[in-house]
């Protein structure tokens, strides 16, 4: 037998061993030292409302599954999923996902669930999505959702985060959604992207809570003051934020609604762990 029959007969190698529920990485951007985006294949049985989230990690140390909540950042439309995540230093996931590259697998567990979905809201005019850090993402979906822009007249994005650099993944996304064949038409002249800063000197600045009470965000915008009869409102952000923006939605004489009960606000969570 010469060698290369030997070969043919040989038993195949084993399979690279999967993950249960892996999706390859395709993508990978790094925005600052504590931000980073990526995109991986989509589980073709995966069907989200855009602004939901998902769980989805690598296998731990001890060969168990190491999952944390994240919401979807692309829109339900897209053939792959994208994710915008903190590096948490020594955060058990994220100290280990942020050094992810493209070919590499992680684990998602296709049960979307969340409450900053369209069903949550009563129908209005305007729709405010107020986000802090990494509260974006839901919103990176849903300002590429083509029902945000049938549905509302205009579209408020607020973003704060302490310095310019922390928004740099926001500005980009919201500057591609003119070029985008399937809602650049849709989103021009309806969406109002108001980006803040709170420690570093750029030209807008200040906390969300502060831009509406003191009617700076109406003013600069040129819209009413947020009324209960036409406006709507989306919340993300860390556990203090959602609890005073909720105090400020509440003074305009919005209430919060949830899938089973619609309402004028709805709130979900970035990130666990600052106490309140
Ligand atoms: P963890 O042990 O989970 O967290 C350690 C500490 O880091 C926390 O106590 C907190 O103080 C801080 N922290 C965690 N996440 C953040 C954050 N996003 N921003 C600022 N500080 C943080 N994270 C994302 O990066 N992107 C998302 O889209 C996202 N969506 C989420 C949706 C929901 C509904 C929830 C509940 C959480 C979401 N998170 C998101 C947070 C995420 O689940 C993890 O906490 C994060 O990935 C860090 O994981 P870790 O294991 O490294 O550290
Ligand atoms: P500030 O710099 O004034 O604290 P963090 O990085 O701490 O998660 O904060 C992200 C952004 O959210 C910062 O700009 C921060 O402003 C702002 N922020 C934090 N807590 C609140 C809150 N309770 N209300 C409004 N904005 C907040």
């Amino acid at each position: 037998m010469n060698e290369k029959s030997a070969m043919s007969d040989a038993p195949l190698p084993p399979a690279k061993p999967t993950l249960p529920d892996a999706q390859t990485v395709t993508a990978v951007k790094h925005w600052t030292d504590r931000l980073f985006s990526f995109r991986v294949t989509r589980p073709k049985s995966l069907r989200f409302r855009s602004g939901e989230f998902v769980m989805i990690g690598l296998l731990g140390e001890t060969g168990k599954p190491l999952l944390r909540a994240y919401s979807i950042a692309s829109p339900a439309w897209d053939d792959e999923l994208e994710f915008y995540s903190i590096k948490v230093p020594d955060g058990p996931l994220t100290s280990r996902l942020q050094h992810i590259k493209v070919g590499d697998e992680i684990i998602l567990r296709p049960k979307p669930v969340g409450t900053l979905v369209h069903d949550a809201l009563l129908p209005g005019k305007r729709l405010w999505f107020l986000a802090t850090g990494t509260g974006l993402a839901p919103f990176a979906s849903l300002m590429r959702e083509p029902e945000t822009y049938e549905k509302y007249d205009s579209i408020i994005m607020m973003h704060t985060c302490r310095e310019s650099a922390e928004l740099e993944y926001g500005r980009q996304l919201v500057e591609s959604l003119a070029e985008d064949p399937l809602i650049g038409d849709l989103v021009a002249g309806k969406l109002h992207y108001y980006p803040t800063t709170t420690r570093e000197p750029s030209p807008r600045m200040g906390r969300i809570t502060d831009n509406l009470t003191s009617g700076k965000v109406f003013a600069d915008l040129g819209l009413p003051q947020i009324d209960p009869e036409d406006d709507r409102a989306m919340v993300c952000g860390s556990l203090a934020f959602n609890h005073d923006v909720k105090a400020v939605l509440e003074s305009f004489g919005l209430h919060e609604g949830a899938n089973s009960e619609p309402q004028e606000y709805v709130v979900e969570k970035a990130f666990v762990g600052d106490g309140i």
